[in-house]
Protein backbone atom coordinates (compact mmCIF):
# COMPACT_ATOMS: atom_id res chain seq x y z
CA UNK A 1 0.00 0.00 0.00
CA UNK A 2 1.10 3.58 -0.51
CA UNK A 3 2.66 5.33 2.11
CA UNK A 4 1.39 8.65 2.44
CA UNK A 5 2.10 11.96 4.53
CA UNK A 6 1.71 11.47 8.37
CA UNK A 7 1.61 8.01 7.93
CA UNK A 8 4.31 5.96 10.75
CA UNK A 9 6.99 4.61 8.58
CA UNK A 10 6.57 0.80 8.62
CA UNK A 11 9.33 -1.11 10.69
CA UNK A 12 11.45 -3.88 9.15
CA UNK A 13 14.03 -6.13 9.73
CA UNK A 14 16.90 -6.31 6.84
CA UNK A 15 20.61 -7.63 6.21
CA UNK A 16 22.68 -4.82 5.28
CA UNK A 17 25.98 -3.17 4.73
CA UNK A 18 26.03 -2.77 8.60
CA UNK A 19 24.98 -6.23 9.78
CA UNK A 20 21.01 -6.36 10.42
CA UNK A 21 18.70 -3.92 11.02
CA UNK A 22 15.86 -3.52 12.91
CA UNK A 23 14.66 0.28 11.39
CA UNK A 24 12.76 1.80 14.14
CA UNK A 25 15.46 0.86 16.73
CA UNK A 26 18.31 1.41 14.30
CA UNK A 27 16.72 5.52 13.89
CA UNK A 28 15.63 5.88 17.28
CA UNK A 29 14.46 9.35 17.74
CA UNK A 30 16.34 10.69 15.01
CA UNK A 31 15.31 12.13 11.73
CA UNK A 32 16.10 9.26 8.76
CA UNK A 33 16.13 9.20 4.95
CA UNK A 34 15.01 5.89 3.86
CA UNK A 35 15.69 5.85 -0.02
CA UNK A 36 16.38 3.59 -2.64
CA UNK A 37 17.68 2.54 -6.00
CA UNK A 38 16.86 0.21 -8.68
CA UNK A 39 20.13 -1.88 -8.93
CA UNK A 40 24.07 -2.48 -7.88
CA UNK A 41 26.61 -1.93 -10.79
CA UNK A 42 24.16 0.67 -12.33
CA UNK A 43 26.01 3.92 -14.17
CA UNK A 44 23.25 6.25 -12.09
CA UNK A 45 22.60 4.83 -9.17
CA UNK A 46 26.61 4.58 -8.51
CA UNK A 47 26.51 8.36 -8.90
CA UNK A 48 23.62 9.13 -6.30
CA UNK A 49 25.78 6.82 -4.18
CA UNK A 50 29.01 8.67 -3.81
CA UNK A 51 26.70 12.02 -3.57
CA UNK A 52 24.87 10.57 -0.82
CA UNK A 53 28.48 9.91 0.74
CA UNK A 54 29.82 13.26 0.38
CA UNK A 55 26.68 14.61 1.90
CA UNK A 56 26.77 12.60 4.67
CA UNK A 57 28.24 15.45 6.96
CA UNK A 58 25.69 17.46 5.89
CA UNK A 59 22.95 14.77 6.71
CA UNK A 60 24.76 14.32 10.46
CA UNK A 61 24.81 17.82 11.15
CA UNK A 62 20.87 17.88 10.80
CA UNK A 63 20.87 14.71 13.15
CA UNK A 64 19.63 13.11 10.04
CA UNK A 65 20.77 9.34 9.84
CA UNK A 66 21.10 7.83 6.15
CA UNK A 67 20.07 4.03 5.04
CA UNK A 68 20.03 3.39 1.08
CA UNK A 69 18.03 0.08 -0.13
CA UNK A 70 18.57 -2.38 -3.74
CA UNK A 71 16.72 -5.05 -4.24
CA UNK A 72 20.30 -6.78 -4.38
CA UNK A 73 22.70 -8.69 -2.08
CA UNK A 74 24.75 -7.77 0.60
CA UNK A 75 27.68 -9.35 -1.16
CA UNK A 76 26.46 -7.20 -4.44
CA UNK A 77 26.94 -4.27 -2.18
CA UNK A 78 30.02 -5.00 -1.04
CA UNK A 79 31.25 -5.42 -4.49
CA UNK A 80 29.73 -2.54 -6.00
CA UNK A 81 31.33 -0.39 -3.01
CA UNK A 82 34.61 -0.49 -4.27
CA UNK A 83 33.64 0.82 -7.65
CA UNK A 84 32.03 3.77 -5.79
CA UNK A 85 35.11 4.63 -4.21
CA UNK A 86 37.30 4.16 -7.64
CA UNK A 87 34.63 5.84 -9.59
CA UNK A 88 33.56 8.66 -7.41
CA UNK A 89 36.19 9.08 -4.83
CA UNK A 90 34.00 7.63 -1.90
CA UNK A 91 32.45 4.40 -0.48
CA UNK A 92 29.13 4.50 0.53
CA UNK A 93 29.57 5.52 4.15
CA UNK A 94 26.38 4.69 5.40
CA UNK A 95 24.28 1.35 5.66
CA UNK A 96 22.69 -0.46 2.16
CA UNK A 97 20.25 -2.94 2.94
CA UNK A 98 19.65 -5.88 1.05
CA UNK A 99 16.51 -6.37 -0.27
CA UNK A 100 16.50 -9.29 -2.80
CA UNK A 101 13.19 -10.81 -1.55
CA UNK A 102 11.54 -7.48 -1.89
CA UNK A 103 10.54 -7.85 1.40
CA UNK A 104 11.19 -3.95 2.46
CA UNK A 105 10.50 -2.60 -1.26
CA UNK A 106 7.00 -4.19 -1.32
CA UNK A 107 6.36 -2.38 2.33
CA UNK A 108 7.07 0.60 1.16
CA UNK A 109 5.73 0.39 -2.51
CA UNK A 110 8.92 0.73 -4.27
CA UNK A 111 8.19 -1.17 -7.14
CA UNK A 112 5.98 0.37 -9.48
CA UNK A 113 4.90 -2.60 -12.01
CA UNK A 114 4.44 0.00 -14.85
CA UNK A 115 7.67 1.56 -15.06
CA UNK A 116 9.60 -2.20 -14.05
CA UNK A 117 8.33 -5.48 -12.92
CA UNK A 118 11.00 -6.27 -10.79
CA UNK A 119 13.16 -3.14 -9.83
CA UNK A 120 12.83 -0.13 -7.22
CA UNK A 121 11.91 3.25 -8.03
CA UNK A 122 14.54 5.89 -6.73
CA UNK A 123 12.13 6.55 -3.80
CA UNK A 124 12.67 8.80 -0.77
CA UNK A 125 11.13 8.77 2.49
CA UNK A 126 12.20 11.68 5.31
CA UNK A 127 11.10 9.89 8.94
CA UNK A 128 10.67 12.08 11.63
CA UNK A 129 11.85 11.28 15.00
CA UNK A 130 8.59 10.00 16.28
CA UNK A 131 8.74 7.90 13.14
CA UNK A 132 6.06 10.27 10.89
CA UNK A 133 6.69 10.24 7.33
CA UNK A 134 7.17 13.93 6.23
CA UNK A 135 8.26 13.82 2.85
CA UNK A 136 8.12 11.11 -0.03
CA UNK A 137 9.69 11.71 -3.43
CA UNK A 138 9.77 9.38 -6.75
CA UNK A 139 12.03 9.63 -9.47
CA UNK A 140 12.36 7.37 -12.47
CA UNK A 141 15.51 5.37 -13.04
CA UNK A 142 16.63 7.53 -15.74
CA UNK A 143 16.82 10.66 -13.46
CA UNK A 144 19.71 11.16 -10.18
CA UNK A 145 18.08 12.70 -7.21
CA UNK A 146 19.32 15.90 -5.97
CA UNK A 147 20.80 15.60 -2.68
CA UNK A 148 20.95 18.93 -2.25
CA UNK A 149 17.14 19.31 -2.31
CA UNK A 150 16.47 17.18 0.03
CA UNK A 151 18.83 18.66 2.50
CA UNK A 152 16.54 21.77 1.70
CA UNK A 153 13.60 19.93 2.30
CA UNK A 154 14.83 18.54 5.60
CA UNK A 155 15.83 22.51 6.82
CA UNK A 156 12.45 23.19 6.09
CA UNK A 157 10.63 20.49 7.98
CA UNK A 158 12.74 20.95 11.30
CA UNK A 159 12.45 24.61 10.82
CA UNK A 160 8.61 24.48 10.92
CA UNK A 161 8.43 21.62 13.28
CA UNK A 162 9.48 24.26 15.63
CA UNK A 163 7.88 27.19 14.87
CA UNK A 164 4.47 28.51 13.34
CA UNK A 165 6.01 29.35 10.13
CA UNK A 166 6.01 27.96 6.27
CA UNK A 167 8.76 28.21 3.82
CA UNK A 168 8.43 29.66 0.14
CA UNK A 169 9.47 28.63 -3.27
CA UNK A 170 13.22 27.93 -3.25
CA UNK A 171 13.51 28.41 -0.09
CA UNK A 172 16.90 27.63 1.39
CA UNK A 173 17.88 28.45 5.24
CA UNK A 174 18.50 31.63 6.17
CA UNK A 175 15.82 32.89 3.71
CA UNK A 176 12.74 34.68 4.99
CA UNK A 177 9.66 32.58 5.71
CA UNK A 178 6.01 33.19 6.24
CA UNK A 179 3.76 33.25 9.28
CA UNK A 180 1.37 30.18 8.92
CA UNK A 181 -1.96 31.31 8.28
CA UNK A 182 -3.71 29.74 11.14
CA UNK A 183 -1.95 31.82 13.54
CA UNK A 184 -4.39 35.20 14.26
CA UNK A 185 -2.15 38.44 14.07
CA UNK A 186 -2.77 38.42 17.74
CA UNK A 187 -0.97 35.46 18.52
CA UNK A 188 1.76 36.44 15.74
CA UNK A 189 2.69 39.56 17.79
CA UNK A 190 3.70 37.83 20.73
CA UNK A 191 6.09 35.09 18.13
CA UNK A 192 7.20 37.46 16.25
CA UNK A 193 7.20 40.68 18.46
CA UNK A 194 9.32 42.86 15.94
CA UNK A 195 6.90 42.64 13.08
CA UNK A 196 6.36 41.25 9.58
CA UNK A 197 5.84 42.61 5.92
CA UNK A 198 1.73 42.16 5.36
CA UNK A 199 2.33 41.87 1.29
CA UNK A 200 -1.46 40.36 1.87
CA UNK A 201 -3.46 39.47 5.10
CA UNK A 202 -2.84 35.79 4.73
CA UNK A 203 1.18 36.44 3.14
CA UNK A 204 3.02 37.41 6.21
CA UNK A 205 6.35 37.54 5.40
CA UNK A 206 8.79 37.35 8.68
CA UNK A 207 12.77 36.99 9.31
CA UNK A 208 13.49 33.08 9.56
CA UNK A 209 13.19 32.20 13.48
CA UNK A 210 16.49 31.08 14.59
C1 LIG B 1 21.14 3.52 -13.35
O1 LIG B 1 21.35 3.63 -12.14
O2 LIG B 1 21.87 4.04 -14.17
C2 LIG B 1 19.94 2.79 -13.85
C3 LIG B 1 19.40 1.75 -13.11
C4 LIG B 1 18.30 1.06 -13.61
C5 LIG B 1 17.77 1.42 -14.82
C6 LIG B 1 18.31 2.47 -15.55
C7 LIG B 1 19.40 3.17 -15.05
Amino acid sequence: MAIRLGDTAPDFTADTTEGTITFHEWKRDSWAVLFSHPADYTPVCTTELGQVAKSKADFDARGVKVIGLSVDSVEDHQGWSADIADTQGIAPNFPMIADPDRTVAELYDMIHPNADNTLTVRSVFVVAPDNTVKLTLTYPASTGRNFDEILRVIDSLQLTANHKVATPANWTSGDNVIIVPALSDEEANEKFPNGWDEQRPYLRVVAQPS
